[in-house]
């Protein structure tokens, strides 16, 4: 222990990162099935980082097709310490413009046709989702997009669709009563697996849209999206470069590293 290894699940534009030395691919197996594609490891700035492509290559997963234990399964055994999620989101406020950077740190789940925990036959454990994020990691990713001179928003809460449609305009102005502020549909349950997988997890939520909701914008389109994603691709990967760069060579343990410890409730688990 006391070694970082970044684990980072994203989007096309992150893992064709110039400053990633000794890259390889590698294809992992889980007992969960098989990851969206084959990991990228490699090191930044003399860290070593873990890269998986969360829609495949050539983006050919939607979001109820991802396998997301498998997902968290293989970057946990690529020895990965903490876990980066860098997803495309929606606007849920007028203050978070296309563009910004959030650092989400709640979540909202309405997803519903996706595999959310890898306990419940012959385990059970039940993690806390009280804090659904690590505020040590989310802390440096915050600091590392605000060095790459993104607007960053530190704190936000993360709507969760099942997708892959976009919202009603009923259901968009529906979140933003319940206070979300901004919407996706891969954070969910990602973010609990990792928390089940003792994975510190920190969500860079990058501002493509207004979804629906806002008054004299057109809705949301996916031509939309990619461009707004197109043009902040260095954005992202400089993010990347500031947050290999500013993080502290020993790593401190983390309280999430031994959650399973408080959880576990079946008795022969508990025994061993
Ligand atoms: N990803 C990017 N923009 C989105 C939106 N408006 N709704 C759901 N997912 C998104």
């Amino acid at each position: 222990m006391g070694t970082w290894k970044i684990g980072i699940i994203g989007g096309s534009g992150l893992y064709q990162l110039d400053r990633l030395e000794n890259q390889q691919w590698v294809d992992v197996a889980t007992p969960w099935g098989d990851p969206s594609d084959a990991l990228l490891t490699g090191s930044i700035a003399g860290v070593e980082c873990v890269f998986l492509p969360r829609h495949g290559r050539g983006h050919v997963l939607g979001p109820s097709q991802l396998n997301y234990r498998a997902n968290i399964d293989a970057v946990k055994r690529m020895g990965v310490t903490d876990v980066i999620s860098a997803s495309a989101v929606g606007s849920l406020c007028e203050d978070m413009t296309p563009g910004d950077i959030v650092v989400v740190d709640q979540f909202i789940d309405r997803t519903f046709a996706r595999n959310t925990s890898f306990f419940g036959e012959g385990l059970v454990a039940h993690v806390s989702m009280a804090d659904p994020v690590c505020p040590r990691l989310s802390l440096h990713v915050a600091e590392a997009a605000q060095a790459a001179g993104a607007n960053v928003h530190r704190g936000g809460t993360y709507l969760a669709i099942e997708g892959p449609q976009f919202s009603t305009r009923a259901e968009s102005l529906l979140y933003q009563q319940w206070g979300a502020h901004v919407i996706g549909m891969t954070a969910m349950p990602e973010a609990k697996l990792a928390r089940e997988a003792e994975l510190p997890y920190a969500l860079v939520g990058m501002v493509t849209d207004y979804d629906c909701w806002r008054q004299g914008e057109a809705p949301v389109e996916v031509e939309a999206v990619i461009a707004q994603l197109a043009a902040n691709a260095d954005k992202g990967r400089a993010l990347l470069s500031h947050f290999a760069a500013s993080l502290p060579s020993y790593r401190e343990p983390s309280p999430i590293d031994h959650v399973l410890d408080a959880a576990i409730v079946t008795e022969a688990a508990r025994r061993d």
